[in-house]
């Protein structure tokens, strides 16, 4: 959430490092953006509402600037308008920020009081001031930085320039992630590694309160004591590649289209390494906490889990989670599952679970995240990069993993043959034009149901999420059984209600819900691996019935390319859908 790239070095090229950066990290938020480079010794600052693309209009890449700090924008306080884009400049700093400052109104109260005046809406101005009104008595700039930390609360991750140090950069952070990247004459600053891959891939990871003073050619990092502390220098394993859609027109298409090589790198790595560090045995109480895509992925973990491995499991949405009264006991691991592994409330899940000395196991794709990092045990998706915001192979890898967990805890076994299969049958799911035939029929729809049983309740929520998030058409996924209880009163003529059946046994039973709603004027598609009477539905997409431990990865497939091509049809952005962020890190 917000993106954050700096640059301090001799090349001479801080402005198109600072945008190719911000391009990398348009993910984490897309608002508005802006930045802030030193040129002919004066600090210029350029903001534009939208896209990065708007600001890189009113810029000259190639002007010789050798110190910038720039920020893609997901707002939270203040609408999304240029007055409120950063960086913010009082006095004698210019900041960029990531997170939200709890305390930024107690603090504007006492900076008004003392003559300060403020232009934006943002919480980050406030910060910005502050550390101006510390700076005037300390007269120093990491000292007036430490005291910055002791007073503001909240999360942050800051880029900072000051008036007068114009040969250092300086960061800091606390929760809000940040990296210092080394490069050859030059250092940066960013949220995430990715975002200056192109030029290094050596890094080290800004803890908690810490401070780093950067110049050309040296990088010192302080605790809050402000004393120097030694950094490792961590390699970033992943090879750059510039991030094109290639053949795809958008990224989600070309992300699905990667699906069946994430399945099978993910299994292959977790049948090589088989969660060897871990004792599974000694668990017989899971709790499975994670948010959006990732908790869906977590409510089919729990089916698989209690079928094959009889454990109980309990999945929470981690902003529930953390604040809810828990149930521990010895034997409990607490499982957190997130793409970006920096999603604020899982990672304050994790710190719960830990405070209680409770046993964690991270379920994450991004290497050297947060949570990998915070967390006892980790286990990465191999997904490689996801660009587009909702979540399609990370989601798919998330499943494959959470069944290699399955086979760990449970009897079950699986076989080369089936790992090659469900791979060619993953392929073929998403080469059917089935999927457009359907969004065709339902893209003009105010309200879209979905409903299953079971493990394909689980699904129906991911489906409707998918569907919602990118098509913005109102949608709820529904257990098919329930339906009749209160919601069934919002089916009207042409209601589209799509229905998963794959659970042999509740067959029947969600057959009877079809009806139900068909009566009511639904019009139904049912997603099956059974063959279903032609009068019992309007629409089906056949889908190839496998081992029930797998078959998931296959009922996902026509739910996200539905998803895809209505909200195609409905020329939505897909790929930077609006008031998103791929990577949550305020609470
Ligand atoms: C955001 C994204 C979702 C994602 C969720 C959890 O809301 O838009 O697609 O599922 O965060 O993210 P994580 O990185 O923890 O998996």
């Amino acid at each position: 959430m917000c993106g954050i790239v700096g640059y301090k070095g001799k090349n001479n090229n801080a402005i198109k490092v600072v945008i190719e950066g911000l391009e990398n990290l348009e993910y984490r938020g897309y608002d508005s953006a802006g930045i802030a480079y030193l040129k002919d010794n004066k600090i210029y600052i350029e903001k534009e509402t939208g896209r990065i693309k708007n600001l890189k209009e009113n810029l000259n890449l190639k002007e010789k600037t050798n110190l910038a700090i720039g920020h893609t924008r997901w707002a939270t306080h203040g609408i999304p308008k240029k007055i409120n884009a950063h960086p913010h400049q009082v006095g004698k700093f210019t900041i960029v920020h990531n997170g939200i400052i709890e305390n930024y109104l107690s603090l504007k109260e006492e900076l008004i009081k003392n003559n300060y005046t403020f232009k934006s809406d943002t919480d980050t101005e406030i910060a910005c001031a502050y550390l101006d009104y510390i700076y005037k008595q300390e007269k120093d700039i990491l000292k007036s930085l430490q005291k910055l930390i002791k007073i503001i609360k909240g999360s942050y991750a800051f880029g900072i320039i000051c008036e007068d140090d114009k040969d250092n950069l300086y960061a800091l952070r606390s929760s809000s992630p940040l990296i210092i990247a080394l490069g050859k004459n030059e250092n940066y600053i960013a949220s995430d590694v990715p975002a200056i891959l192109k030029y290094t891939n050596k890094y080290i990871i800004l803890e908690n309160y810490e401070i780093a003073k950067i110049s050309n050619d040296n990088i010192t990092i302080y605790n809050k004591e402000l004393q120097e502390v030694n950094k490792t220098i961590n390699t970033y394993e992943e090879k750059y590649e510039s991030n094109t859609k290639g053949q795809y027109e958008h990224f989600m298409l070309k992300e699905i289209n990667e699906e069946p090589d994430t399945f099978e790198k993910t299994i292959n790595s977790c049948l090589q390494n088989n969660f060897k560090d871990i004792n599974l045995k000694k668990y017989t109480n899971i709790h499975i906490v994670a948010c959006g895509s990732a908790y869906h992925a977590g409510l089919v973990g729990k089916y698989l889990i209690e079928k094959f491995a009889n454990i109980k499991v309990y999945t929470q949405v981690a902003s529930e989670y953390r604040y809810e009264k828990t149930f521990y006991d010895k034997n409990t691991l607490v499982i957190l599952i997130s793409q970006s592994g920096e999603t604020a409330d899982t990672l304050a899940a994790l710190r719960k679970a830990k405070d209680n000395k409770i046993d964690t196991l991270s379920i994450v794709n991004v290497f050297k995240s947060s949570i990998a990092r915070e967390s006892k045990y980790v286990v990465y998706t191999k997904a490689g990069s996801e660009i587009a915001v909702a979540t399609t192979k990370a989601y798919l890898a998330q499943l494959t993993l959470l069944i290699a967990l399955t086979l760990n805890l449970s009897k079950k076994t699986i076989n080369k043959e089936q790992i090659t299969k469900i791979k060619e049958q993953i392929t073929n799911l998403i080469k059917k034009d089935d999927y457009k035939t359907i969004a065709n029929k339902i893209y003009k729809a105010k309200n879209i149901f979905f409903i299953g049983r079971g493990i394909d309740y689980a699904l129906c929520m991911e489906g409707s999420l998918k569907l919602k998030e990118i098509s913005y058409i109102n949608s709820v996924a529904y257990q098919a059984g329930e339906l009749k209880h209160g919601t069934i009163s919002l089916i009207e003529e042409n209601t589209p209600v799509i229905a998963i059946l794959t659970e042999e046994k509740l067959i029947e039973k969600t057959i009877s819900n079809i009806k139900e709603v068909k009566a009511r004027g639904a019009h139904t598609i049912v997603i099956s691996n059974e063959e279903i009477k032609n009068d019992e539905y309007d629409e089906i997409i056949k889908i190839p019935k496998t081992d029930e431990l797998l078959q998931q990865l296959l009922t996902i497939i026509p739910l996200q390319l539905i998803a895809y091509e209505v909200a195609k049809l409905k020329n939505c952005d897909i790929d930077k859908p609006r008031n998103l962020a791929k990577s949550v890190t305020v609470e």
